[in-house]
């Protein structure tokens, strides 16, 4: 894993969005794999600026999401439905057809599980995953002690996710307690990964993804078998990595930066 530690929040998701950018200047049909939660919001502002201000164009790109909860209306304020559309899509010039977020409310998960994997293979294949980690190690909703060969799948959600994402909803008893998810095994097929982590509160997680071992109680350590998986990461969340002169020696020695 390349792991590249900025100062700021803002830094953090410049980058990783010029990430996602180069990927679709390479290939303007790249299939994209998307996030909710806080910590992507800077990569989607950012992309929606580069949208607006420099032309980047989404028409012919398509997107699946990884994760939604269960029992939640697409319109409910806290669905990732809702979350995407009024942080990214319709922001952007991506044709709703093309956009795949897993269903909350549909009456066969399992049916709709099968199609969803069956999807992103007939789009084939995801170019580029946006990922970001809970505090307890995972990603997506891959809960720790889930298979790191897991697919899409119905997943009962962990208490501390409960906990962390209680901050979304008015009680703690509003957070639906199943979500629909990519699985590890979904997620490691992507191209390309870029997870993600800004503040204190995922020092742990993080060190624990990127300089433990492969474990499926921290369901981001199974990135450490990616071909190309980077970490961007802030100061904060930087904290706790045992490494990281290492990883900032990396970056200044990359074999194309300019010598002096
Ligand atoms: C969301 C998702 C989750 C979040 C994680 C961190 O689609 O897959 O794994 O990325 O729970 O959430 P935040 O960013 O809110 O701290």
């Amino acid at each position: 894993m390349e792991v590249i530690i900025h100062q700021t929040y803002a830094e953090m998701s410049r980058a990783a969005a010029e990430a996602v950018a180069d990927v679709l200047n390479a290939k303007p049909n790249a299939v994209i794999g998307m996030a909710t939660g806080s910590t992507p919001l800077g990569v989607y502002q950012e992309l929606v600026r580069m949208h607006k201000g420099g032309g980047l164009d989404f028409s012919q790109v398509t997107t699946f999401n990884l994760d939604e909860y269960v029992g939640l209306p697409t319109t409910h304020e806290q669905s990732y439905h809702r979350f995407m559309h009024e942080n990214f899509f319709r922001q952007v010039n991506i044709p709703p057809q093309n956009v795949h977020i897993p269903s909350g409310t549909t009456s066969n998960y399992r049916a709709f599980c099968a199609w969803y994997e069956q999807r992103i293979e007939e789009c084939g294949g995801i170019d580029v995953q946006i990922l970001g980690i809970g505090s307890d190690g995972h990603i997506a909703f891959n809960e720790p002690a889930s298979s790191l060969s897991s697919r899409t799948r119905l997943k009962t959600l962990a208490k501390q996710t409960i906990d962390d994402n209680a901050r979304f909803f008015s009680s703690r008893d509003e957070v639906p307690v199943y979500a629909i998810t990519m699985g590890v095994g979904t997620i490691m097929e992507a191209r390309k990964i870029l997870l993600l982590a800004n503040g204190a509160k995922k020092a742990e997680a993080v060190a624990a993804a990127v300089e433990g071992p492969v474990t499926s109680m921290i369901t981001a350590s199974a990135l450490q078998m990616h071909p190309d998986a980077t970490v961007y990461v802030d100061e904060p969340a930087a904290s706790k990595l045992k490494m990281r002169e290492y990883y900032d020696w990396i970056q200044k020695k990359k074999p194309d930066a300019p010598r002096v």
